[in-house]
């Protein structure tokens, strides 16, 4: 299968977690490209079989890069195997709460582009206080000493489980 990896990121984990995708389909004898989504505006999707768009959850949305690829690209989108793949740090947690949100964010994205992939998966992003601002840090920080009480919150702390994002990606490309 020839496949299309674009990703968007502000701290790097989504890119991090394109890179692993892409890596995988590579290793399991798929050709694949994979290229930030601010910068693909030569890019052809007819020469793709499937797309997996990577990107992160902040502050309930995601980043501008990804509306604006998938508008722009809406009716080549339709006609191939799509796969949404969303991080946050919601999806680290098993709070009823969370996935609740999780789905009125992935639903409101999908009506105001009006894409709908073959399928979404929620993966867990990190916490990296070592690339926030002071004033993000100080945020992040309270939002993450609710979450996990347990955690050093001076200290990075990666939440994606690579195991199973594994079993996803090899479920989807070698059935
Ligand atoms: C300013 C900010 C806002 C965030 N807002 C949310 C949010 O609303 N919901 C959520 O589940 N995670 C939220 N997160 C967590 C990110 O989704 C998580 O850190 C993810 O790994 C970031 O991916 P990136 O490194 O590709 O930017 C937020 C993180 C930051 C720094």
């Amino acid at each position: 299968m020839k496949m299309f990896v674009g990703y968007a990121t502000k701290e790097g984990q989504s890119r991090k977690i394109a890179r692993h995708i892409a890596d995988f389909a590579f290793d399991t004898g798929h050709s694949v490209e994979i290229l930030p989504l601010n910068d693909t505006s030569d890019l052809d999707l007819d020469r793709f079989d499937a797309v997996v768009l990577v990107a992160p959850i902040h502050t309930g949305h995601y980043p501008k890069a990804l509306s604006q690829f998938v508008s722009f690209h809406s009716d080549r989108l339709e006609q191939k195997d799509t796969r949404f793949v969303s991080v946050s740090l919601a999806a680290a947690d098993y709070d009823a709460e969370d996935w609740r949100e999780l789905d009125h964010i992935v639903d409101d994205f999908s009506e105001a582009t009006g894409w709908t992939p073959s399928e979404t998966k929620h993966v867990a992003g990190a916490y990296l206080p070592s690339k926030y601002d002071i004033l993000t840090g100080f945020i992040m920080r309270r939002i993450l000493t609710k979450r996990d009480p347990d955690v050093n919150p001076s200290e990075d702390h990666e939440y994606t489980d690579w195991v199973e994002l594994n079993a996803w990606i090899n479920g989807w490309l070698n059935p």
